[in-house]
């Protein structure tokens, strides 16, 4: 007799279980829908006005900016070189393939300083396009 009614609890529980798996991923793409939707309205905020040379550009992640703040000053403004060697018309015979300039300037190498921790890999890939583009 005991057994049966522990056996009935074992049912019972296991039911339980089984109904509050489900209920959880019946209620669930609601509850992660909800916030992910709120987090995928486009943010873009472009601020001009303050630095005044800035060109307003439409992108989010403008190659040139982050060209022009991170680069620049190794690079030269037009990418044709200083401390660092010229970038424009070269990178494209140099890198044939984008993936290694991207992975260049995420480690570094020798003298150029790696960038991985001061740019996001979109920052990162908008820069390489960004000198890929000149010529
Ligand atoms: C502190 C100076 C400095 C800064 C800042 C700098 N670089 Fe460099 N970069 C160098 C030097 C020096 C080399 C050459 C390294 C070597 O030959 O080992 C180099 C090499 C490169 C190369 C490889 C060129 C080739 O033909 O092999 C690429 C691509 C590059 N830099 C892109 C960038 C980008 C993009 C940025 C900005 C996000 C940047 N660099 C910022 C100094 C710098």
């Amino acid at each position: 007799m005991f057994k049966r009614i522990v056996d009935v609890v074992e049912v019972v529980a296991a039911a339980c279980a089984v109904i509050f798996v489900v209920l959880l991923f019946i209620e669930k793409p609601p509850g992660t829908k909800a916030p992910a939707a709120g987090a995928s309205t486009p943010q873009v905020t472009v601020e001009t006005g303050t630095g005044g040379s800035a060109e307003a550009t439409v992108p989010a992640i403008s190659g040139a900016a982050v060209y022009a703040s991170n680069c620049a000053q190794c690079h030269g403004a037009d990418a044709t070189g200083g401390i660092g060697p010229r970038l424009a018309g070269v990178v494209t015979k140099a890198f044939p393939d984008k993936r290694v300039q991207i992975i260049v300037v995420t480690q570094g190498t020798g003298a150029m300083p790696p960038f991985g921790g001061r740019l996001s890999a979109a920052e990162i890939k908008a820069v390489v396009d960004y000198t890929r583009s000149l010529k």
